[in-house]
């Protein structure tokens, strides 16, 4: 059995692990994500139904190397056949640290001419069939211990293929979905994003609720391309072909419609825009045109999940907005949960004063909080 590695903001890791728990998988949380056990079929049929990670890496081998021979002997001895076409686009990405191995372009050289040699004549390429994706290597070199990871997602897992269409200040798919699973909202209630801009919180709560994989028209994944050389000889270190069918999902949890979850925002640009993203993605949210001063429930209980403007526009400064947002749900939304994300408490705490910090994560070197409280 060889081990996955499910990356995600530093902050969220126990948000993937709880994720992974409902696959059945332990795993063991580290800094930046969690480490489990598994083949490369599981942890492909995880990449096309994981809605938290933002990368999913299937770990091919590791081993000691303190030269660039001991590193040779490593390299030959993984199962290249198996997981890259002849014709794969290879992107190496090298990391170390505390180690003999410390130079990345010559590790990269090194490591690119031995791959090209292990893997020269193993299987019959295809002319002509281009790859579809791009297979990333993954060398991280810690105190000499080195670790060779795929990326069974060629590109990051944010990347639904539904949000073609974007605001200013978007958030990721992938954390929009942490943001869901921090509310522990699982279908069963009301979903109002009253700040949607893109509509990604909603629409990521309507494929959620609807059992659907979060991947809708994106093409696919490096993992597919697995398996689909002619090995000659030779069996993998670890893992095995993964199944060529997608991954299966959740079946929708019973009383959901998808018309409970809902969108506004002030902008009529961001609510065309969450139209046809919503559109994209195959799934039914109402959007409005609201400014957060007039919303009212969508429902009579539910759950907000949302995140309020940063910096500052149109004159109006974002502590305004944060408090206006706080009068309207005390005083139209009694009984409904609230989790939102805000930079600090002081932004927060312009809510409502019985705000609770759920979570504090790093979003594009900024740190911000996941807050909660009923309204
Ligand atoms: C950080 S963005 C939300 C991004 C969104 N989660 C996404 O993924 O695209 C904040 C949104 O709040 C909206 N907004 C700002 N002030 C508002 C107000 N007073 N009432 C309603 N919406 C407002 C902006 O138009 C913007 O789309």
């Amino acid at each position: 059995m060889g081990h996955g590695f499910a990356v995600i903001h530093p902050g969220l890791e126990e948000v993937v692990a709880a994720e992974l728990a409902g696959f059945g998988i332990e795993g063991d949380v580290v800094p930046g994500g969690v480490r489990f056990s598994a083949d490369a079929a599981r942890v492909a049929m995880l990449t096309r139904a994981m809605r938290t990670p933002s990368q999913l890496l299937y770990e091919l081998g590791s081993g000691t190397a303190r030269s660039s021979d001991a590193l040779g002997v490593l390299i030959r001895s993984l199962p290249w056949k198996e997981f890259l076409l002849p014709q794969a686009e290879l992107k190496i990405e090298i990391t170390s640290r505390a180690s003999a191995l410390r130079f990345k372009d010559t590790v990269s050289r090194a490591l690119t001419a031995m791959i090209r040699d292990a893997r020269k004549g193993a299987f019959v390429p295809d002319r002509g069939v281009r790859p579809r994706h791009v297979q990333v290597l993954q060398v991280r070199i810690v105190e000499d211990q080195v670790t060779v990871s795929l990326d069974a997602g060629g590109d990051l897992l944010h990347k639904r293929g539904w949000r073609t269409e974007a605001g200013r200040a978007p958030i990721r798919e992938n954390l929009a979905a942490c943001m869901l699973a921090l509310a522990e909202w699982d279908g069963t209630d009301a979903l109002y994003d009253p700040f949607c801009g893109a509509g990604t919180i909603p629409i990521e709560g309507a494929l959620l609720a609807a059992g659907r994989p979060p991947f809708q028209g994106r093409g696919g994944f490096a993992c597919d391309e697995w398996g689909k050389g002619k090995p000659v000889g030779g069996k993998p270190r670890s893992g095995g072909r993964p199944p060529p069918s997608a991954a299966p999902t959740r079946p929708p949890p019973k009383g959901t419609a998808v018309q409970m979850v809902f969108g506004s925002d002030h902008q009529a640009q961001a609510v065309a825009t969450s139209v046809a993203n919503a559109r994209r993605a195959g799934v039914v949210v109402p959007f409005r045109l609201l400014d957060v001063a007039e919303i009212q429930p969508p429902a009579v209980v539910g759950t907000i999940v949302t995140n309020p403007p940063y910096g500052e526009r149109l004159g109006v400064t974002v502590d305004e907005v944060y408090a206006t947002f706080g009068r309207s749900l005390r005083e139209r939304f009694g009984s409904w949960r609230v989790v939102f994300l805000a930079p600090d408490r002081r932004m927060a705490l312009k809510v409502d004063e019985r705000v609770e910090r759920v979570v504090q994560f790093k979003n594009g070197g900024l740190s911000v909080g996941v807050w909660t409280y009923l309204a």
